[in-house]
């Protein structure tokens, strides 16, 4: 992660090192990839996407969590196994992986939990471990983008309080069209620094 984000420069640099989680049936651990997961985690994306029906190159890109690794923080779910369950890609404005974020907010990526893990609070998690991220670097607002076929995902982020922004809606090449969804945040952490091109 880039030490001099433009969101509260008081958060610490580097997220918790691991949240426990209970679901209804187990309990997960929420924490930053180590190096030797990455691979694992890349690949429960990969396994996400193509369940849900996605192909093509772009599930080489999604399966390379390393490659994002260097940019952004790559965020697991554990099991009690330690296996890993599910994945999301917090993004900060600026930086490679960022689409929408403007300066005073944040992102997330390439959520996808292991379809044999589905339904059972994973992906829930993960979104919310982004949101308590955000809040503490004090983002204004947390952002995303998604297929329009993804409506999984678009349930579970309204029920967290997202809302589908048309206003953000972009296609990131021929063909494909993706909508943008927002969650805005306090944003009252006093160190807060809004530079110019932050959004109203
Ligand atoms: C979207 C995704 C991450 C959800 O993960 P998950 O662990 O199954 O989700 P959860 O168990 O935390 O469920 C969260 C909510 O979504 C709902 N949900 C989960 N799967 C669903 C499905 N297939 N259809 C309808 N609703 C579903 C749950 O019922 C729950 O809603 P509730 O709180 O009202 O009960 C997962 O389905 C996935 O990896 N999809 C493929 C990749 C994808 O679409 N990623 C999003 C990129 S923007």
């Amino acid at each position: 992660m880039a030490a001099d984000h433009p969101l509260d420069p008081a958060a610490p640099a580097d997220a918790p090192d691991a949240v426990a989680v209970d679901l209804p049936a187990s309990t997960i651990s929420i924490r930053r990839a180590r190096p030797a997961e990455l691979d694992d985690a890349g690949a429960v994306v990969r396994r996400a996407y193509e369940a849900d029906g996605h192909g093509g190159d772009y599930l080489d890109v999604v399966a390379d969590a390393r490659d994002r690794s260097r940019d952004a923080d790559i965020i697991v779910a554990l099991g009690e196994g330690n296996q890993v369950l599910g994945c999301v890609t917090f993004v900060l404005p600026g930086t490679r992986w960022a689409e929408l974020s403007r300066p005073g907010e944040a992102e997330f990526r390439m959520l996808g939990v292991d379809p044999g893990a589905q339904g059972r609070g994973v992906g829930r998690a993960l979104t919310e471990w982004c949101i308590g991220r955000a809040r503490a670097l004090g983002a204004c607002r947390l952002l995303l983008s998604s297929l329009p076929s993804m409506t999984p995902a678009h349930h579970l982020y309204q029920r967290l309080g997202f809302r589908h922004r048309p206003d953000l809606d972009f296609s990131p090449g021929p063909g494909v069209q993706l909508l943008g969804f927002a969650l805005d945040l306090p944003g009252d952490r006093p160190l807060l620094v809004r530079t110019p091109g932050a959004r109203p």
